[in-house]
């Protein structure tokens, strides 16, 4: 179930008989510690104007933990995604309509969706055992990742390594690839998936990416002229404690794991924890928030980890942080509305990466700055990459708009890994030729 397809050559596994079968069925049902979504819904809200969106915003407050934003409160043009427990239907229900805001159900039920879930990856799983190949086209655990990369770095090691930058609050490994030609200390660019844990396409599209980067060196000419001078790094599993958890116990947990003495919730939004900006609007100081920035900058290890090991190396030139979901390609600020010194360049970057992607799905994304495409936010990743020297500094959310939300289907892995491509090769491309 590693690397590429190995077409018959090394141990074969059993064939699947009765005991795999029965097995396959225990795990699939086994899904008894895992938190039931049975009942709850994903609805839609458009507000018309400030004030909708305020009694939007309120609901954070009056229903604490138990309304969950998929897509925040951001501007009137854009769709308000939440899923509420089925016990607090009603009342949120109640809620919307008593003040006139209109609503539609875009997830009737959202455990039907992880069932399906579960079982696609139980049935890809049966597949790998049985043909000892690694299915790009289905979800992965984080064991089953950490394993592929190990296959992954073995095959390819004239190209690739492995890197180890840290370790997690519950002391899992931090891990990055890098794929490098020669030299030392080469120009770079920086690519991370997963800093929120259930955005489960953006893993899935950083293994394609990686795979697609090892066999398209020497064929395509971009690329092989970019990486005979720079050096890419991919972090696939930049929450490895909240990724795990997802697996295990919340398909739906975004945060990271931190837990401090005294302090009930759990997790800091390792996309708030950055030091730009760090504790402004658009971040939250309540430890329950799904958007707690933590105690302080970079409290959170798997932050520093990435802090340290980028200016440790001191000649990144692009970073690349990619979310799920809303199609959408942004640069900074996202602490702020004030342009940037160099925003009429990303600007043009973004619609031509845009545009490229576009062409090869027909997925349509909008782009501009963070803080005026979605909602101001603060401490987030990219706005740390551009004040720390990084000009070319880009945060992806990827599909889709609302439909399936972060529970993309599996079938969707490969069309959006293959779109995302060419819009990462155009930021690419521009980085190598534009040095700095
Ligand atoms: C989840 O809860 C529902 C209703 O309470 C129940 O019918 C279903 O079996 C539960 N599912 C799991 C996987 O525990
Ligand atoms: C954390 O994991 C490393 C291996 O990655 C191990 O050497 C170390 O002892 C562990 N630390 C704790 C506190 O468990
Ligand atoms: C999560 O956040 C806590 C609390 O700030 C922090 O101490 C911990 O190291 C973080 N965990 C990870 C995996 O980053
Ligand atoms: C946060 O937003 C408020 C209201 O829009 C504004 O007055 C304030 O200056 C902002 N704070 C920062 C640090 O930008
Ligand atoms: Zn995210």
């Amino acid at each position: 179930m590693q690397g590429t397809p190995r077409q018959g050559q090394g141990p074969r596994p059993p064939p699947v008989n009765k005991w795999t079968l029965l097995l396959s069925s225990f795990i699939l049902t086994a899904a008894w510690g895992q938190m039931n979504f049975t009942g709850d819904q994903v609805l839609r809200i458009l507000a018309k104007d400030e004030k909708q969106l305020s009694l939007l915003r309120d609901l954070e407050s009056l229903k604490p933990q138990k309304v969950d934003f998929w897509r925040g409160p951001a501007r009137p043009s854009l769709p308000v995604d939440m899923r509420v427990p089925f016990s607090e239907l009603d009342d949120i229900k109640a809620y919307l309509e008593s003040h006139g805001l209109a609503y539609r159900i875009m997830i009737k039920n959202v455990q039907v969706l992880l069932d399906e879930e579960r079982e696609a990856m139980a049935k890809a799983r049966r597949l790998e055992r049985s043909t000892s190949s690694f299915s790009y086209s289905s979800y992965h655990t984080l064991e089953e990742i950490y394993s592929w990369i190990d296959n992954f770095v073995t095959e390819h090691s004239d190209i690739v390594s492995k890197i180890h930058i840290g370790n997690s609050f519950e002391n899992r490994s931090i891990l990055v690839l890098k794929f490098s030609t020669g030299g030392s200390q080469r120009p770079a660019i920086w690519i991370d998936t997963g800093i929120h844990s259930r955005e489960w396409i953006t893993h899935a599209t950083g293994i394609w990416t990686a795979k697609k980067i090892v066999s398209e060196y020497g064929k395509d000419s971009i690329l092989t002229d970019m990486l005979k001078a720079m050096d890419i790094f991919i972090e696939l599993v930049t929450n490895p404690d909240g990724f795990a958890f997802t697996h295990s116990m919340n398909r739906l947990w975004r945060k990271n794991k931190s837990s401090r003495p005294g302090v009930l919730c759990i997790g800091v939004d390792l996309n708030r924890n950055w030091n730009s900006g760090f504790g402004g609007n658009g971040s939250n100081s309540n430890p329950c928030s799904e958007t707690y920035h933590g105690p302080s900058p970079q409290s959170e290890p798997e932050v520093a980890a990435i802090v340290d090991f980028i200016t440790s190396h001191g000649n990144f030139k692009a970073l690349i942080s990619i979310h799920s979901y809303s199609q959408m390609l942004m640069y900074p600020y996202g602490h702020s509305v004030e342009p940037i010194s160099n925003q009429k360049e990303l600007y043009s970057l973004a619609k031509d990466a845009v545009k490229a992607l576009y062409k090869v799905h027909g997925i349509k994304y909008i782009f501009g700055s963070i803080s005026t495409t979605l909602y101001v936010a603060s401490g987030v990743t990219v706005d740390w990459a551009y004040d720390s020297g990084i000009k070319y500094a880009f945060t992806f959310e990827l599909r889709d708009t609302g439909r399936y939300g972060f529970l993309l289907p599996a079938t969707q892995i490969i069309p959006t890994a293959q779109e995302t491509w060419v819009a990462l090769r155009t930021i690419m491309e521009h980085t190598l030729n534009h040095p700095y």
